[in-house]
């Protein structure tokens, strides 16, 4: 197969929701229908979010499940289908926003009883910025809920995203019946099942009467509401889709194994294949000859032995080859790997080669840091990596004078894996970490202590944000340091972040230094903070 049929067969996505919306299950009756598994319950990795925050061993023994399920690759109808797994605890949503980076395109799940919640309006709003197109599938419909049209309105009002439905459900709950397809223009009838397939009826004119036969009463009902289907929304123009103008909609129940058949078949139909990128410098095409592509995600290791990590890299142009050398622009060095991971299925494997849309696997001995660009040879930088802003604080002790060596060095790794922060305080040098979700300090202390051998205690501070500054104005900014030294730190690239401990401080600190830019992230492209 050419080079250019490779890229245009492949379909790079993730599948985001709430907790407990059912994306795991859809992930895994996806993984079913591709052949990837056999028995439903083998991925179990998003289960993390069900144990206590304090369960860190658990999570833990399940990281070693996670790091195979974080690329699930397998073929369908022709296609090569890699689906990046989204972690589903919100102490962990920064590694969801990285890995969205990598996506070309994204499957939204929501529970049609709860319908829009927290994380997926918090996760939408990262599709929007990106423009990634959408695909919104609604679950759980053998169980009662809302209104298909009242959950259609409220997700246009919540997400701010406009949708088509492609699928009409047939009634809900114990009176589900089915849903008919306008896509395809089939009737789906419902048996509950969990690991059988639905067959479709082909239906194309609604009016025959053998409508009653297959759903009784509600085949008038069904009549009625395609015909404000069809008034309400204008037809389906898969461009607007790719566009990120409109996001179809399907209905089923992942748990029934419903519906998942023919959101797979359309979405390998109108799903993009891999998407040009943005770098710093230009935008990189998919079929350019030479290699390309970036890191969205470093693992640690399991084995306590080796300290080495796997980096996650999306390719992005290119053929990728074995033992090839590469240029890493941020440290200007050639890197060759001998031993590249593909991720097909539960297996990791040893590849020669991989292509635009394809995930690799890397091993890392410290060398790479997240948003970091492979190429061969010319300089050129990825963007859009986000970084998080952090929220919550705490100060890090050695709790072993012995051991201090080996604690900077875990700190240090570990901000690289973008587990959380740090910032070191110009005022008392004590360092601070800071993270998003109240698990990232546990995570620290537990791996600093298995991996790295170091113990570390934790101290309170009270602040509010971690605000980096910009500016034109050097005197201002000397000016505004020397005033308010106690309250300055260094990020781990020596930058200069005001570590502010109230709202109220960091709005007399905007109107008193105007010429200030405060901003709660990092790399400066979002979330100023306007006072
Ligand atoms: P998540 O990854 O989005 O967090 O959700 P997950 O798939 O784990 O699903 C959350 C719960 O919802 C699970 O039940 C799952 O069985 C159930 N579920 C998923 N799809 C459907 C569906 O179509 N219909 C119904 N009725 N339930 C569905 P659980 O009891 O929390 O977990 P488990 O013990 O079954 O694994």
């Amino acid at each position: 197969m050419g080079f250019k049929e490779e890229i245009k067969r492949r379909r790079t996505f993730g599948i985001i929701s709430h907790p407990d919306a059912g994306k795991t299950t859809l992930t895994e009756k996806l993984l079913l229908f591709g052949g990837a598994i056999h028995v439903a319950g083998a991925v179990k990795s998003n289960k993390i979010k069900k144990t206590a925050t304090s369960d860190f061993m658990e999570i833990e023994r399940q990281r070693g499940i996670s790091v195979a399920t974080s690329v699930m690759g397998f073929e369908y109808k022709g296609h090569k289908v890699n689906i990046l797994d989204t972690p589903g605890h919100q102490d962990f949503a920064e590694d969801t926003y990285r890995t969205l980076t990598a996506c070309d395109s994204v499957i939204i799940v929501i529970d049609v009883a709860k319908g829009v919640e927290e994380q997926t309006r918090k996760l939408m709003k990262v599709c929007r910025m990106r423009k990634t197109p959408v695909i919104v599938f609604i679950n759980k419909m053998d169980r009662l809920g809302k209104d298909a049209f009242d959950l259609l309105d409220e997700i246009e009002q919540e997400l701010e995203l406009s949708v088509n439905p492609l699928s009409w459900p047939i009634n809900m709950g114990p009176d589900f019946k089915g849903v008919y397809n306008i896509y395809n223009r089939n009737l789906s009838l419902f048996t509950p099942a969990t690991q059988t397939v639905e067959e479709s009826i082909d239906f194309d004119d609604l009016s025959n009467p053998k409508l009653e036969e297959y759903i009784g009463e509600d085949a008038e009902v069904l009549r009625e509401e395609l015909d404000l289907v069809s008034g309400v929304y204008p037809e389906f123009d898969v461009q607007d889709y790719l566009d990120a103008k409109i996001a179809p909609v399907f209905f089923g129940s992942a748990l029934n194994n419903f519906g998942v058949r023919e959101l797979l078949d359309v979405f390998i139909k109108i799903a993009p294949s891999p998407l040009p990128c943005q770098t710093v410098e230009r935008q990189i095409q998919p079929e350019e000859d030479k290699f390309s592509g970036f890191v969205f995600k470093i693992h640690a290791n399991m084995d306590p032995n080796h300290r080495d990590r796997i980096a996650f890299v999306k390719i992005v142009s290119g053929t990728f080859k074995r033992n090839t050398p590469y240029l890493h622009v941020r440290n200007g060095k050639k890197l060759k790997f001998s031993s590249p991971t593909a991720f097909m299925a539960e297996k990791k494997s040893i590849v020669e080669e991989a292509f635009p849309g394809d995930i690799i696997g890397l091993h890392d001995t410290g060398n790479f840091k997240i948003g970091d660009t492979l190429t061969e040879g010319e300089k050129i930088n990825f963007k859009g990596i986000p970084s998080f802003s952090p929220e919550l604080f705490k100060y890090i002790e050695n709790a072993d004078p012995m051991k201090s060596k080996q604690l900077a060095k875990g700190i240090d790794q570990l901000m690289d894996e973008g587990v959380a922060q740090l910032f070191t305080s110009q005022f008392n040098g004590r360092k601070v970490i800071g993270t998003v979700g109240a698990l990232q300090f546990e995570v620290i202390e537990y791996r600093l202590l298995h991996e790295y051998s170091a113990s570390c205690r934790w101290e309170p501070i009270h602040l509010h944000k971690a605000c980096w500054i910009k500016t034109e104005d050097e005197e201002q900014l000397k000016e505004f340091k020397k005033a308010k030294y106690q309250y300055m730190a260094k990020d781990k690239h020596g930058r200069d972040v005001f570590l502010a401990d109230s709202g109220y401080m960091l709005q007399m600190a905007q109107s008193n230094y105007p010429n200030l830019e405060f901003h709660l992230h990092q790399n400066f492209k979002s979330d100023r903070i306007w006072l």
